[in-house]
């Protein structure tokens, strides 16, 4: 067999092939597939903010003001005031004095660390960081070595055996890290990592994609915490979860921003995001600074997601986050969990490998705004009694 069936026979075989699911109907936190209406316990949009009416407002009258798309990238026709709005509101929200706008927070990885980092250079990465980190670690062509997550005696012994950026053949070191792990649901140790950096001389980029929104007084995130505002030199973020558009952001000091839009090829050789994206994620910001009664409910529903399946005998990780992982292991005993759920009413993804390590196969269920308390009681009950008894599901919604 040739190339890509004998790959693809080799995933089917490891539990490992991927499909998609077509979406048919949203209605709040229900969606509908296959015809069957389900809860969705597997979103990012963390606030509800994807379908708050403001926010669907400013998408259609930029559409109807600037058009569906943008003509060309920002560097030639296709910066609108918006776009450079958008830009000053996610600065002043990260404490930050300049962001810049990318494609998506995938592309806002790869391109800020393909500009900051290259021959010479030390990457310093977490063991469990996201993807595109890893991708702009790879891009960069930098030296990349990856600390055990969230170790920091690993990591102070890697930036002590690193050569000094002042001496000869020394590069620049940086360490890069997610703020909350998208699979666990843990926090990095962000002050340790701060102290760390300027204790070695190392600069720090931190992704804080899933806390974006959901933490700090007006939604700034893990970075807004005291101490931490204004620190790192670099913080990526997205605007697809928490505010539940779409598009990605670098933050930090403003000649670092100046020097991503001269360096940053995925900026420079990519279509500016399209005005009602950008008109979108600007009111969602808005709303989010203005309603932190939905990050009190996230959290609090998540808070209570987690107590009621511990109280059950599930062994839950990511408490305090609005992501919780029930690991389970095996890819197959994942998909067979998965589709249960499923066939009781609620839509929880398996995540397997590469997404996560291996053996480390899990359920995540991830919470939202647009939840009520009944439907985080029924996610409970049913995920607790398919856990303990994967062959007899458990009850229907
Ligand atoms: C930690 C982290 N960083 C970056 C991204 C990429 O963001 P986007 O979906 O906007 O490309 C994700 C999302 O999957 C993520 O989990």
């Amino acid at each position: 067999m040739a190339f890509p069936d004998d790959d693809l026979q080799r995933i089917r075989r490891e539990a490992r092939f991927r499909t998609t699911r077509a979406i048919e109907r949203k209605e709040g936190a229900w969606v509908w597939i296959d015809g069957r209406r389900l809860l969705n316990f597997s979103s990012n949009d963390y606030l509800g903010l994807s379908a708050h009416p403001r926010v669907i407002a400013a998408a259609a009258e930029a559409a109807r003001r600037f058009g569906a798309g943008s003509p060309s990238a920002r560097l030639l026709s296709g910066n609108l005031a918006l776009h450079d709005e958008l830009e000053r509101a996610l600065a002043a929200l990260k404490g930050e004095e300049a962001a810049l706008l990318f494609g998506s927070g995938y592309l806002a990885n790869v391109g800020a660390l393909d500009a900051v980092a290259g021959h010479g250079d030390l990457l310093l990465s977490d063991a469990l960081n996201h993807a595109s980190l890893v991708d702009g670690c790879r891009l960069s062509r930098a030296r990349t070595c990856v600390y055990p997550h969230a170790d920091l005696g690993a990591l102070e012994a890697l930036l002590r055996q690193a050569p000094r950026s002042d001496s000869a053949g020394g590069g620049r070191v940086w360490i890069v890290s997610d703020t909350l792990f998208s699979m666990d649901g843990d926090r990095a140790p962000l002050p340790e990592l701060l102290t760390l950096a300027q204790r070695h001389g190392a600069r720090l980029l931190l992704d804080d994609a899933h806390a974006t929104g959901v933490f700090g007084e007006r939604g700034g995130g893990l970075t807004d915490a005291p101490g931490v505002r204004g620190q790192a030199d670099l913080v990526v973020s997205t605007l697809s979860k928490a505010f539940g558009v779409y598009g990605g952001f670098v933050a930090g000091k403003r000649a670092f921003i100046d020097f991503l839009r001269n360096r940053a090829r995925t900026f420079i050789f990519s279509t500016a995001l399209p005005p009602p994206t950008v008109a979108a994620a600007l009111e969602a910001v808005r709303v989010a600074a203005t309603e932190p009664e939905r990050r009190a409910r996230v959290l609090g529903l998540a808070a209570a997601a987690c107590a009621g399946l511990r109280a059950r005998g599930v062994e839950v990780l990511g408490e305090g986050s609005p992501i919780l992982a029930v690991v389970v292991g095996d890819e197959r005993r994942a998909l067979d969990l998965s589709h249960r759920l499923f066939e009781n009413g609620l839509f929880i993804p398996a995540i397997r490998p590469p997404t996560v390590p291996p053996g480390t196969s899990r359920l995540r269920i991830s919470l939202s705004a647009a939840h009520e308390p009944e439907q985080v009681e029924t996610l409970v009950q049913i995920v607790a009694a398919t856990v303990a008894n994967p062959d007899n599901g458990g009850e229907q919604v």
